[in-house]
């Protein structure tokens, strides 16, 4: 069937501004991760980013090496820009990356140069773009000069490859390096997008601090933790979830007994609430100012329309979040 978006497709959603740039974010945005490669059901993934962009969900974030096999997810994503999102690619953030490993030899992961633009170069192919919105570098490389990755983002934008630059599990350290040079580059950073969830909360230490000084946006990814955070796994380990998939990057060891009781505490503290587990673990990223987005990711079109009712209960009472704050320390 011809797709048409849905014209209230921009009713309900909450758009936030990254940093101090001229670009708004959706409060949620949607990774493709999991769930888009082609070991998964291509029609279900068209399902999802449709919805997604039906309900105000304009940023979608890849990486090159998203699938499995890698590549597969920008591959399918470009199918469907093809087929469905034509006509609205100027109403779209779409980000990709290169960090991680994607071909054989000293070029096919890290931070070179030669590796980011020929791997943005690959992107833009299997995506059938000529530009990206934001081009990443994936992951902070130890051996590289910061200033040559630096300077490979610079050059993807400065030649129209990519509108603006962002950077990926960078430390803090790293973080105020990269935004140093940037800027002499005349590339302003745009944006850093940590692990950040009620469960992994690093960021807290100076990161966002750092972010909100600078000027530069904030997108959380795995902000339900992959989902342990929301109600999953309460009663064990469905067939159909990311730990009982052979290529799903969550673990079964990393759901222990510990983690469960944290997950069953927070559940009753949410349905106190009226909020799905899901919702408040994401409300509670988005109540801070520093956080433009929350990148998630999705199985099933019923988990967005879930992840987007968040937006109908944001506040937090002191006696809520003092209680959050035991289980998470317990
Ligand atoms: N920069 C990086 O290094 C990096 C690393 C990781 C991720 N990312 C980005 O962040 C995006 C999101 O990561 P993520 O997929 O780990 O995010 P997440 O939102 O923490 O986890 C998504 C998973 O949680 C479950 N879920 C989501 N909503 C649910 C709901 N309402 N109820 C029950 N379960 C729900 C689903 O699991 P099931 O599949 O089991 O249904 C879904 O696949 C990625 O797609 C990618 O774009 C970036």
């Amino acid at each position: 069937m011809i797709y048409t978006a849905d014209k209230d497709r921009y009713n309900n959603m909450l758009y936030n501004r990254c940093g101090a740039s001229g670009i708004r974010l959706p409060a949620v945005s949607l990774g493709l991760w999991h769930n888009f490669g082609h070991v998964d059901a291509f029609e279900n993934s068209r399902a999802m980013l449709r919805w997604a962009f039906d309900h105000g969900i304009t940023h979608f974030d890849l990486a090159n090496n998203y699938g499995p096999p890698p590549g597969s997810a920008e591959e399918n994503f470009g199918r469907m820009l093809k087929t469905d999102f034509a006509p609205y690619r100027d109403e779209m953030i779409i980000s990709t990356k290169a960090g991680y490993y994607m071909w054989p030899g000293p070029y096919g992961e890290w931070g070179s140069k030669k590796y980011l633009i020929a791997s943005l170069e690959a992107s833009l192919k299997r995506m059938g773009l000529d530009y990206v919105d934001i081009f990443y570098s994936h992951r902070p490389d130890p051996d590289t000069p910061l200033q040559e990755t630096m300077g490979a983002l610079h050059q993807a934008v400065h030649q129209g490859k990519a509108l603006y630059a962002g950077i990926s599990n960078y430390t803090v350290e790293q973080t105020k390096e990269a935004i140093r040079l940037l800027t002499d580059l005349g590339t302003p950073l745009l944006i850093h997008q940590p692990r950040y969830s009620m469960f992994v909360r690093w960021v807290e230490d100076g990161l966002l601090d750092l972010l909100e000084d600078n000027g530069v946006g904030c997108i959380p990814f795995s902000p339900l933790a992959q989902g342990l955070l929301t109600d999953r796994y309460l009663n064990g380990i469905p067939d159909d979830s990311r730990i009982a998939k052979s290529w799903g990057f969550l673990r079964k060891d990393e759901l222990t007994e510990s983690v469960l009781e944290k997950i069953r505490a927070l559940n009753q503290v949410a349905q106190g609430r009226g909020q799905k587990l899901a919702q408040m673990a994401l409300a509670w990223l988005m109540r801070k100012k520093q956080v433009t987005s929350v990148l998630i990711g999705a199985s099933t079109v019923g988990q967005l329309q879930d992840n987007l009712e968040t937006l109908k209960n944001l506040s937090f009472s002191p006696a809520e979040l003092t209680q959050i704050e035991n289980i998470l320390r317990s």
